[in-house]
């Protein structure tokens, strides 16, 4: 019998729970050889440590410290020691996820051995350019052998941007597999508790995307948002470690300080930050997983960006893209607080299946 050697890569903290159940599901297998490798992207306890502890995910095989950087530094040096990686390694395959530079950086180098390439989350598209998420998930598509898509809308993009259909695999959606493993779990975090919150009397706040948090006036009228939302109730805001370097840059610390009721946490690790979505009125981000988690959840998610590129959580899911515009945020924020929000659906084959169709189709395709 012949083994498939995968290389699994993951890089920064949304890539975590989407690698987690498809290197589950290759350790399960006979013909299947996992190595994962961490480019350590993200680097923190709270951003890396914690999330493989919680997630079951095993120490990574090979971590390459490679830390923050500007694009260019942070994917060129990424770069440069997967490269000896996969020369030590010698995989058959190389399997990236999401969006991350770790994605790009890592697929690049993988086509230019020769060795072949699957991206999982492929397709997806904001159509706009200025994101860097956005080049990164054009050009991975571009190289990749196996495309696996979470959603439909996906399928035509690939297909408009001359992809061969065959490559394209619909499969669902592998972080929703993690969510559906842990959501049980999560129900005992304590974290509400510690918090002193109450389910349902809350609002979750994420927000860490260069367009809101780089540009001082954009970031300090979303701070204000979140002032005013917080006089209906306490709005808990756990800062991504850009976000919190950019309040104070800016100074506005000062100004957050008239609003005792906007609580700035730390970063929380996966199984309370769940239970906070679980639990939350609703939920305001400008992620792109938490779209589908709060879809998934049934929770009422309102995105703080000019578009998504998981047109699906809006099609069928509980989610609205409202820009940044205060008024839209605090209009679609009182419709839900009035009670008057679409229920939403779970989207086609988000089902906790999706690590399992990958793994079987690159078996297929080995055997
Ligand atoms: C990255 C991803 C983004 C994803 C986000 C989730 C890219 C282009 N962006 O953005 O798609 O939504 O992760 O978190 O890959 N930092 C720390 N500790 C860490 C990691 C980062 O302090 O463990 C700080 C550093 O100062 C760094 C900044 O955060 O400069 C940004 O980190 P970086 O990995 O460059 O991008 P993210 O904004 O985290």
């Amino acid at each position: 019998m012949s083994v498939l050697r995968v290389v699994n890569v993951v890089g920064a903290r949304p890539n975590f729970m989407k690698i987690a159940p498809i290197v589950e599901a290759m350790q399960a297998r006979q013909d299947m050889e996992s190595i994962l490798v961490h480019t350590g992207q993200h680097y923190d306890h709270v951003m890396s440590d914690l999330f493989f502890n919680q997630l079951g995910l095993p120490k990574p095989d090979i971590y390459l410290g490679v830390g923050s950087g500007s694009h260019g530094e942070q994917t060129g040096k990424i770069m440069i020691e997967f490269e000896q990686v996969l020369k030590d390694v010698k995989p058959d395959l190389v399997l990236v996820v999401g969006d991350v530079n770790s994605t790009i950086a890592c697929g690049l180098v993988a086509v230019k051995m020769s060795i072949q390439l699957a991206h999982v989350e492929a397709g997806l598209r904001s159509f706009d350019r200025t994101m860097p998420e956005e080049i990164n998930r054009v050009l991975t598509d571009q190289i990749s052998d196996y495309l696996f898509i979470t959603e439909r809308s996906a399928f035509e993009n690939l297909r408009n941007e001359g992809i061969a259909e065959d490559k394209i695999h619909f499969v669902g959606n592998v972080m929703i597999d993690t969510l559906l493993r842990h959501r049980k779990r999560a129900a005992d975090s304590p974290v509400l508790n510690h918090l002193g919150l109450e389910p349902r009397k809350f609002i979750l706040v994420t927000l860490h995307r260069p367009a809101n948090v780089d540009d001082p006036e954009i970031l300090e009228k979303l701070l204000q948002v979140l002032g005013t939302l917080s006089r209906d109730m306490p709005v808990v805001f756990p800062v991504h470690p850009r976000t919190r370097k950019q309040v104070q840059q800016f100074g506005f610390e000062n100004m957050l300080r008239r609003f005792p009721n906007v609580r700035l946490i730390e970063p929380l690790g996966y199984l309370d930050f769940l239970k906070c979505m679980d639990s939350a009125r609703f939920v305001l981000t400008d992620s792109g997983g938490i779209q589908e988690e709060t879809t998934v959840l049934g929770v009422p998610c309102i995105t703080a960006r000019e578009n998504t590129e998981r047109p699906v959580t809006v099609t069928q899911g509980t989610n609205v893209v409202v820009g940044r515009n205060p008024e839209r945020i605090l209009q679609e924020a009182r419709k839900i607080l009035e009670g008057n929000w679409k229920t939403g659906q779970i989207p086609e084959l988000w089902d906790g299946k999706a690590a399992e169709r990958i793994v079987q189709i690159l078996a297929a395709a080995d055997a």
